[in-house]
């Protein structure tokens, strides 16, 4: 063994077991609420082209990218980005930027976790009927906004019970996280993934047999749901809106340039592929994603409410199709209750999954950078979760969530993608970091992939950002739009992630310092 090189570290079981897990990490939220939100909102069919494009020249580079740096740190005993850009580039910067990669996928958890806990409790909900009954839209915005205890009414009269479910849930996400990487996190992606397919099959089916619900509605009818996300419409490629959009998506439903994936990818052993393993990943995310995803709330939408109307639907924010239209349209199914169940199950199981592979960075750090027990690091990182959730809880109403989101899951990602290919493609070499990507690969990666993701990637990466940055981003910075008595949460938003930033980069310099000392120590 070389020197630095560790022995003993946590492993995956089986090569199936890898892949179903990293799988779990990538299939979220994201593919089943926010695509079709994405989709309908950016013209459908057209979204598709732009989609596609971002998956071969972004999604697929970043993931083989991500395996690569991650397997590569893990060698030296690092599951997080501070030690692998130590390696990657020897400069006393490199383990700063690294930071990066554990507060992105740290601040995303914090408020995607309690995301969901509302589809748990959505999906008891459906079970029990408590629902049933409010069959327009208002009353499901009505039903959703006193659960969040944003107003009450004859349905909540208070926060008690979505509470209760974000504590069953993060609790969930504690004990896996405790029991480790092949008894936890895998063994849990063994029994998710094979569900979420099962009841996303089942949900499809169900879609594509419902025909034309209301026949004094003859244009309301499932194929031309479909026909609004397959139909592609090439006028819509001259704005940049759509091509943002769509790249946004393949970011956030791969899960790449967050920190998730090199922390997996740092539990593979020397010899384990990652070319051919990261393929299958995204497939199974792309198939999850566009065939189970794609299939059942916009078609379902569609046939149910007209195209128009899903349209403004999807307008109206990220999770009115899944949370608002879905529920409406499940009551009026045979069998409704029990679609409805199995809807918001497999969207629970889709996002804990995802949620683990959040928290999962942090626990690496502070168990190999801090030398925690695994268990003292889950129990607390639960604690430090839900203390720091409490204003995602309670300032919901005042734009709190979507100013987090629009920091880590908008911008956070793109500049940290950028950072690490740079690293990985430019300082520590294209052809070193080809050859990581290739070693033991069960596959060739073909050689355009090189060309691919030593210029294309970071040049579209750099373009994308400067486009969002001018038509976006200067907007929300300056906060255009949000009403004056919002603006003390955005800036408490702010507030909390420079906070967490700045706690990290001062553990990373901990952790350094001591490793310095035990290493002088050592004779
Ligand atoms: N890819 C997940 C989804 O589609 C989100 C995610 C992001 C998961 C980052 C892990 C890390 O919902």
């Amino acid at each position: 063994m070389k020197k630095g090189r560790t022995k003993g570290r946590e492993r995956w079981g089986t090569q199936l077991g890898i892949v179903l897990a990293m799988s779990a990490n990538a299939v979220g939220l994201g593919n089943f609420l926010r695509f079709p939100v994405q989709v309908a909102d950016n013209g459908g069919g057209a979204f598709m082209i732009p989609y596609f494009v971002a998956f071969v020249l972004l999604g697929i580079p970043l993931m083989w990218t991500e395996w690569g740096i991650g397997r590569f740190g893990g060698r030296y005993g690092h599951g997080t980005t501070p030690g692998m850009f130590h390696y990657l580039w020897k400069h006393p910067l490199a383990k700063y930027l690294g930071a990066i990669g554990i507060v992105i996928p740290f601040a995303l958890v914090l408020y995607y976790t309690y995301i969901v806990s509302w589809t748990l409790a959505y999906s008891v909900f459906s079970f029990t009927g408590a629902y049933l009954g409010i069959e327009n839209y208002q009353g499901m915005v009505d039903f959703l906004s006193a659960y969040q205890g944003k107003v009450s009414n004859q349905y909540f009269s208070g926060i008690g019970s979505a509470y209760l479910f974000y504590l069953i849930t993060l609790g969930l996400v504690i004990w896996i996280l405790s029991r480790g990487i092949s008894k936890g996190i895998e063994m849990l992606a063994k029994i998710a993934i094979p569900l979420i397919i099962l009841f996303g099959v089942v949900l499809v089916i169900r879609v594509c047999t419902l025909g034309t619900p209301d026949p004094a509605y003859p244009e309301r009818n499932v194929l031309n749901g479909f026909g609004f996300i397959w139909n592609p419409d090439l006028s819509i490629l001259s704005q940049s809106k759509v091509w943002l959009a769509a790249t946004g998506q393949i970011f956030f439903t791969l899960s790449v340039g967050f920190g998730a994936i090199q922390t997996y990818a740092s539990y593979l052993s020397e010899k384990d592929d990652v070319v051919l393993s990261g393929l299958a990943t995204s497939s199974t995310n792309g198939f999850a994603e566009v065939c189970l995803g794609g299939a059942i709330a916009i078609p379902v939408t569609v046939a149910f409410f007209g195209l128009a109307q899903t349209q403004e639907i999807a307008a109206s924010g990220a999770f009115d199709l899944g949370f608002f239209a879905m529920p409406i349209i499940m009551q009026q199914l045979p069998l409704g209750q029990l679609f409805g169940t199995l809807w918001f199950f497999l969207l629970f199981l889709a996002g804990i999954t995802s949620s683990v592979a959040m928290a999962q960075p942090l626990m690496a750090f502070l168990q190999e950078e801090f030398k925690l027990k695994r268990k003292t690091a889950a129990l607390i990182i639960g604690v430090v979760i839900l203390i720091l959730t409490q204003p995602v809880i309670f300032f919901l109403k005042y734009g709190f969530l979507n100013e987090m989101d629009f920091w880590i899951g908008t911008l956070g990602l793109v500049v940290f993608a950028i950072i690490e290919v740079v690293l990985f493609f430019w300082v520590f070499g294209a052809d070193n970091a080809f050859k990581e990507i290739m070693a033991g690969a069960d596959i060739k990666l073909p050689r355009v992939f090189y060309y691919i993701m030593k210029y294309v990637t970071p040049i579209y990466l750099i373009i994308l950002l400067g486009f969002w940055f001018f038509q976006d981003g200067i907007d929300v910075l300056l906060m255009k739009g949000v009403p004056a008595e919002n603006y003390a949460y955005i800036w408490f938003a702010r507030f909390l992630l420079g906070l967490i930033l700045v706690v990290m980069l001062i553990s990373v310099r901990i952790a350094w310092q001591r490793k310095h000392v035990i290493r002088k120590r050592v004779p």
